[in-house]
């Protein structure tokens, strides 16, 4: 058995966070050409794509220590018809339960936020992709624990029910690392 955090996120400090902004947001329409109309979503990155785009992000990843287990990132965007629903990211922890997340745009008043949350539906969406087997959950009964900026670079637990929430309707993005294997040991400073 896993040890699940007991905690949602951890802070990390980046003190050349805007340089790395511009960095990448040159990686937006490279994945996701229409991100001006695209509604919002999940969607995977390759890390080659942010080391060819990011030194500065590749170097903050490798001063975590953490290059060697870095296997795959995500661009999670949200937009004016974003319907991004609450979830956990996959339903066995040891396979994914953590992620480190860096805003790269319009990321004022948006937030992650958790949730305790029952009745979990596996998605049918891609039920053939092993590593997206993300349980949804009813929304009518969930009920709000915690909350943090999108502004925040932090470690964040993708265990906890969670969902994007933006008070704005502009395309706002955050890259999103995932990493293999799973944080269990990492020391996070807690
Ligand atoms: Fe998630």
């Amino acid at each position: 058995m896993v040890q699940v955090p007991v905690w949602n996120w951890q802070k990390v400090a980046v003190e050349n966070l805007a340089e790395m902004q511009k960095e990448l947001w040159n990686i937006v329409p490279e994945v996701i050409p229409n991100w001006e109309t695209d509604p919002g979503q999940f969607i995977h990155v390759d890390v080659n794509l942010i080391k060819k785009f990011s030194p500065l992000y590749t170097n903050l990843i490798s001063n975590l220590g953490l290059t060697d287990r870095w296997h795959t990132s995500a661009l999670i965007t949200t937009n004016k018809d974003t319907t991004l629903r609450i979830h956990t990211d996959v339903y066995d922890p040891s396979e994914r339960c953590f992620a480190f997340n860096v805003p790269i745009v319009n990321c004022e008043d948006s937030y992650t936020v958790w949730f305790k949350a029952e009745n979990p539906v596996i998605n049918t969406i891609n039920p053939e992709d092993g590593k997206d087997k993300v349980l949804f959950y009813n929304e009518s009964t969930a009920v709000e624990i915690d909350r943090m900026p999108a502004t925040t670079c932090a470690f964040v637990n993708n265990h906890t029910p969670h969902r994007p929430e933006t008070g704005h309707s502009k395309f706002r993005a955050i890259l999103s690392s995932r990493f293999n294997p799973e944080l269990f040991d990492y020391n996070f400073g807690v």
